[in-house]
């Protein structure tokens, strides 16, 4: 049995099977439609989301299965004092697969461990978001053709982005990426992602503070919130919040084929009159996250169209 815990769980090539299933779901959808039929989904979301957990719903749907869950952990066991372990083994009594959402670090880990079904980590606290960096992979891959030889700015929060995080583990596989790291100097990638990943692989990177200094290199622009939930104290928050803001005239300084992605929630970091930009491809994104959520069902059940 198989989990997607780490964005690193399939490794180049089973992620090429996967992305190409993924765009034979966009092309042929009702070739799908029943695929999961008699199958359930429990969403176990101890965090909020709206993308992530209605994108896994929806996915589970369109493939004909059924779904079930919590959205908010106030109103599970874990208010009583479950742990997951517990919550798992019961969970796996219910359902043939599961998408947990934790504020704790490992604790989709400790959930697989202890499941008798597949588990989707669908974001762990500020570690990682696999199925965001799938979905990430799957915006570029359709829309640019290719990952080698990219130039990727990733702008925002680099510190608590757990997008940012698994998205840089992901590609650092392909040939010739570069990174041009775009953070206030409170918000700068964390040393164990920089040393472990980057250096470790030999990939070239920058890290500068002015967005406008990055922006005509890039190929791809990842834009990020900053991540409120996870910081200590909300004067630093109310501080860094606005300090990236993507609006029209900065567009100006970015080659006319940059995508602009973000992984949503939006907050201030991505002005809105730049949404008709043909560039600005975010809400395309959230599209292909559904179809590539699709995809990684049929994956981990093993499920033949
Ligand atoms: C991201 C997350 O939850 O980490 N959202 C998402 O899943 N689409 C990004 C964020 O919350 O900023």
């Amino acid at each position: 049995m198989r989990h997607l815990i780490s964005p690193l769980d399939f490794n180049v090539e089973e992620l090429d099977q996967l992305l190409n299933l993924a765009n034979d779901i966009e092309a042929n959808p009702q070739k799908y439609a029943h695929a999961c039929a008699g199958k359930k989904m429990a969403t176990c979301f101890y965090e909020p989301s709206t993308r992530t957990r209605l994108s896994f719903e929806a996915a589970m749907l369109n493939l004909g299965g059924q779904v079930l869950g919590f959205s908010d952990a106030g109103s599970s066991s874990a208010a009583k004092g479950e742990s997951v372990a517990d919550t798992i083994r019961v969970i796996s009594c219910y359902a043939d697969i599961c998408a947990m959402r934790h504020p704790k670090e490992g604790a989709p880990l400790v959930a697989s461990e202890h499941a008798t079904i597949p588990v989707i980590n669908a974001g762990d606290g500020g570690h990682q978001h696999p199925t965001q960096t799938l979905t990430d992979l799957l915006t570029i891959h359709s829309l640019k053709g290719h990952f080698d030889n990219l130039t990727i700015g990733l702008c925002g929060d680099l510190k608590f982005g757990r997008t940012v995080h698994s998205l840089i583990k992901a590609l650092v596989r392909y040939e010739n990426v570069k990174f041009i790291l775009i953070s206030p100097e409170e918000l700068r990638l964390p040393s164990y992602i920089r040393e472990d990943v980057l250096e470790r692989n030999n990939i070239q990177y920058e890290e500068v503070i002015r967005l406008e200094e990055a922006l005509p290199s890039l190929d791809i622009l990842y834009m990020t919130r900053v991540q409120r939930e996870r910081f200590f104290n909300e004067e630093d928050y109310i501080r860094m919040k606005d300090f990236y803001i993507l609006n029209k005239e900065k567009m100006t300084l970015a080659p006319e084929d940059m995508l602009v992605l973000h992984p949503l929630p939006r907050v201030n970091e991505i002005s809105t009159d730049i949404d008709d930009d043909s560039r600005a491809v975010y809400f395309k994104q959230a599209q292909y996250g559904v179809y590539v959520r699709m995809a990684l069902i049929l994956t981990l059940l093993e499920v033949e169209v």
